[in-house]
């Protein structure tokens, strides 16, 4: 494998460091005895590294990686290695993000990602096919397989039965050059399903959000969530895609659920049942924690505005006027749901202050709810049908009005995501949107009065594979399209031994991806663009942000300060990349996210954590701070001292970097 440099020393660092873990430590004596829990089989029958311990580092081999328009670049990152071919099993680009064509581009990058993927020998899945991670599911995911992609909803998939985890896009890239994927085994928890759900009007996203509720949107971090107990048998597979989906709410690093008749029901009604195979924990398998939840007993949840965990039964808050409504998604577009809500709006009106807004899932689903009249009926109750993407859901298109209501059955609601900042965003189920729409305001589905018909999943599903396209045999005069929208990347300079910069930003707990770096019709065009994009790094919380930074750049850079979980929410490796380009050093906070926290180390900025509140408490905007000794202390004791020279006193900070990650940072 070349080990031809990009981003300065990071990118072959990172190469590097995956060849030597995946040929050094070969499988040693790492196993486990005794009986499994679903997770370490899939990760036994994987590993090809380290050990099956939490905590400590394991090293898997990749069945199926992915990427998505939103990080393209991981393409321009895998040419940059230097290969001619993908070398993972199954590799897969989609367009599903960005799709709104207001110029050159978007398109631009669209025919990039198309030719780059037809280039590499990976799939290309067409704009207008759908949502990754519905059209994962239904014609790519498989029980017993491991699959990584650049978005954190990657573990939509884990409802097949399967591993399915969220990275970044240079994760990716070096996973398309076929390294195994290394991290520190998180812990597995163990959620038990008792019961059966009310059903019609307690849905999967009423489970989740319940769910939310209790553990909250740090719940799971450095957690897998694994289903099992006899409530599972009751649950469909796209029931147990949406509840995989909204883990990523929970900060897990994915969740699972075993593969049963259920998982086979679905895969043969795909035309993939010779896919299916039956996966369980073994009986007495250990978890690091149990939680227990009775499906009886659930009902209707909505999350408040802006976070996905602050949720409570529809019914406390029922009442508020709507604007908005929002069904679809990658959260829940299974085709029993959304026929399912076209039943509901069959015959009725939505109300005259609503706009109501849907855009299935996948070309899939949407195909047959036009085959079948859905989208009349849907259409004729006065609903806007959009087309199978992300849509309103990242901000493309769609924005609510100043301060409007808006309810949407998608899995994010952080303030400004909907593309207005100060728009209210609910999240509930499909069937209490649907009742939203009509009645003009927020109620309980029970409480509506409106017949809510049991649509279950079909038995064969409309299958065409037509745009998603095959790689080719003969790839030699294929020509990579690159419009002037494709930038190349930028060289990050090698990590400093002293880090002398200035404090640009302090910002409190649970900063999102989409504040540091927004989403939305205005920015996403950029991101191939580094240098255009870093203009709007957190432009919501500091318009000057980018200009101050750009200004301090060759004067020692910059340095964040954040709180608890800074970096939640999307994959979005821009949220690194661009601070990266604008100079910033180092990101000290309470708590960084995970996939947000690979992503700095990717891009060479130090991440480290407070030994203390107090310190975080005390340290300003604007304190200008040293750390010296930054390469001795990354490689051993992870523990330095910050001198704060503007308020004159010292506080101790540290790293938890793991081998590959050391070895990526200097
Ligand atoms: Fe797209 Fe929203 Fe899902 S942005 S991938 S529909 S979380």
């Amino acid at each position: 494998l070349s080990r031809r440099s990009f981003l300065g020393t990071t990118g072959a660092a990172m190469v590097g460091a995956a060849v030597s873990m995946s040929s050094v430590e070969a499988l040693a004596a790492g196993g486990k005895q005794g009986p499994l829990n679903l997770v370490e089989k899939i990760f036994e029958a994987h590993r090809v590294g380290g050990e099956l311990k939490t905590g400590k580092m394991i090293a898997l081999k990749v069945d199926q990686v992915m990427n998505h328009d939103i990080n393209g670049m991981a393409w321009l990152e895998f040419e940059a290695i230097g290969l001619d071919t993908v070398k993972v099993p199954f590799a897969i680009s989609f367009v599903d993000h960005n799709m709104l064509q207001t110029d050159y581009m978007n398109p631009d990058d669209h025919i990039f990602m198309q030719t780059a993927a037809a280039k590499f020998g990976a799939h290309f899945s067409r704009p207008g096919n759908g949502v990754c991670h519905q059209v994962h599911l239904e014609r790519f995911a498989a029980p017993g397989k491991i699959y990584f992609g650049t978005d954190s909803h990657t573990p939509t998939a884990g409802g097949m039965g399967m591993i399915a985890i969220g990275v970044g896009g240079l994760d990716v890239a070096a996973m398309f050059a076929g390294m195994p994927f290394e991290f520190n085994m998180p812990k597995v928890v163990q959620i038990k399903l008792t019961g059966n759900l009310q059903r019609p009007y307690v849905t999967a996203m009423d489970v989740i959000l319940t769910i939310l509720q209790k553990l909250s949107v740090k719940g799971g971090v450095g957690k897998i969530i694994e289903y099992s107990g006899p409530g599972v048998a009751n649950l469909t597979l796209t029931e147990r895609a949406t509840i995989t989906n909204m883990g990523a709410e929970l900060g897990a690093t994915t969740s699972i659920f075993p593969s049963d008749e259920q998982t086979r029901k679905f895969l043969k009604a795909q035309g993939r049942e010779k896919e299916w195979k039956a996966l369980a924990a073994d009986p007495g398998a250990q978890y690091d924690q149990t939680i227990e939840i009775d499906l009886s007993k659930l009902e209707p949840m909505i999350a408040l505005p802006w976070s996905p965990d602050k949720v409570v039964p529809i019914r406390t808050v029922a009442g508020k006027k709507v604007n908005q409504v929002c069904i679809g998604s990658c959260t829940n577009s299974s085709y029993g749901m959304m026929k399912t809500v076209a039943t509901m709006l069959k015959g009725n009106t939505v109300d005259e202050m609503v706009s109501l807004l849907i855009n299935p899932g996948s070309r899939q689903v949407y195909s047959m709810l036009a085959k079948d009249g859905s989208v009349a009926d849907m259409i004729q109750s006065g609903a806007r049908m959009l087309e199978s993407g992300c849509g309103p859901c990242i901000g493309m298109g769609a924005a609510p009005g100043s301060g409007q209501v808006s309810v949407r059955s998608y899995n994010r609601n952080f303030k400004g995501r909907s593309g207005t900042k100060d728009a209210q965003v609910y999240l509930a189920s499909p069937i209490s949107c649907a009742a939203m729409a009509l009645k003009g305001e927020i109620i309980d589905p029970r409480d509506a009065g409106i017949k809510v018909p049991m649509v279950a999943e079909p038995a064969q599903y409309l299958i065409n594979d037509s745009m998603i396209v095959k790689p080719k045999k003969d790839r030699s005069k294929i020509k990579i399209v690159r419009g002037p929208n494709i930038k190349p990347l930028p060289v990050k300079e090698a990590l400093r031994d002293t880090i002398a910069a200035t404090t640009l930003l302090k910002v409190g707990d649970n900063i999102t991806t989409d504040a540091i770096m927004p989403s939305g019709a205005k920015v996403l065009p950029l991101r191939m663009n580094i240098p255009k994009i870093s203009e709007h790094v957190f432009e919501s919380v500091d318009k000057t942000f980018a200009s101050r930074a750009m200004a301090l750049k060759d004067k020692g850079g910059s340095i964040i300060v954040g709180g608890d979980n800074y970096g939640q929410g999307s994959s979005r490796e821009h949220a690194a990349l661009a601070p990266m380009y604008l100079g910033v050093q180092a990101v000290i906070a309470k708590n960084i996210a995970r996939i947000h926290n690979s992503n700095l180390i990717n891009f060479g900025i130090l991440p480290l954590m407070f030994k203390s509140d107090e310190d975080y408490k005390r340290v300003a905007q604007g304190d200008e701070l040293v750390i010296r000794n930054v390469i001795k202390n990354v490689k051993g004791s992870q523990t330095y001292e910050v001198e704060n020279k503007t308020q004159g006193y010292t506080f101790t900070v540290v790293s938890k970097l793991n081998v590959r990650e050391q070895e990526i940072m200097v």
